[in-house]
């Protein structure tokens, strides 16, 4: 699956760019990615709930909301509630994880965990039992555009075979650095979806960079 991160879109027309990869066929992107964040919990201040609420009025392509926030205890299930599809909150953040996957599942989303470059996954196996999705980050939280971190893909490979092993049934998401340089990597470590940012949007035509990157995963992941 690819996930575009509106991150690298223009943000004057979110609506244009999310149509621009929600055609049909192998341009359509899985997910729309959308990242928030509170300046707190990472160095940069992008968007809320309000917005999310248009972009989840303007496509159905489902939404996938990376919240890069402090206190996703608190402010995680608004976005469950607005109907987002997946609602990834960081383990560093939140002080009860268990339970605010039950509340975030129980408001009818999935329930995403996001693990920083330099955060262990061993430490949250149990936690992980509770999710959906298992957001592994490639660069540090906050901006787009940066290189891909290639040590993260020992996460990615654990993961893989605690989900194949049937320990746990996740998505394993990657996300920072996806591109056509860095998918295959990614791909060949047991990745299920990608999120692309600078990839998709900083591209010519974002649909047909949609395709590509998909292409180039399928052939790895076979
Ligand atoms: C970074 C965000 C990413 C970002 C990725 O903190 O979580 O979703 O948009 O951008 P690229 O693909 O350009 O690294
Ligand atoms: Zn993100």
């Amino acid at each position: 699956m690819i996930a575009p991160s509106i991150l690298s879109a223009d943000f004057a027309r979110l609506g244009d760019e999310i149509r621009a990869v929600a055609g049909e066929g192998e341009t359509r992107a899985d997910w729309v990615h959308v990242d928030v964040m509170d300046a707190h919990f990472v160095p940069n201040l992008t968007l809320g709930l309000p917005v999310v609420q248009s972009l989840l009025k303007a496509t159905d392509v489902p939404i996938d909301c990376h919240l890069m926030i402090e206190n996703p205890d608190k402010w995680a299930i608004g976005y469950a509630e607005a109907g987002a599809y997946n609602v990834t909150v960081h383990v560093e953040a939140a002080h009860d994880p268990i339970a605010l996957a039950k509340n975030l599942r129980a408001a009818g989303a999935k329930a995403g965990l996001s693990i920083k470059p330099n955060t262990p996954i061993e430490d949250h196996l149990e936690t992980l039992k509770h999710y959906d999705t298992l957001l592994v980050m490639s660069v540090e939280p906050g901006f787009g555009g940066q290189s891909f971190i290639e040590g993260v893909l020992d996460k990615v490979r654990t993961a893989r075979r605690l989900v194949d092993t049937g320990h746990l049934k996740l998505v394993v998401e990657i996300d920072g650095g996806i591109n056509a340089d860095t998918i295959e990597q990614a791909a060949e470590a047991g990745v299920d979806c990608f999120v692309a940012g600078s990839a998709v949007y900083g591209a010519e035509d974002p649909g047909k960079a949609v395709a590509a990157l998909r292409e180039q995963a399928a052939r790895v992941r076979g």
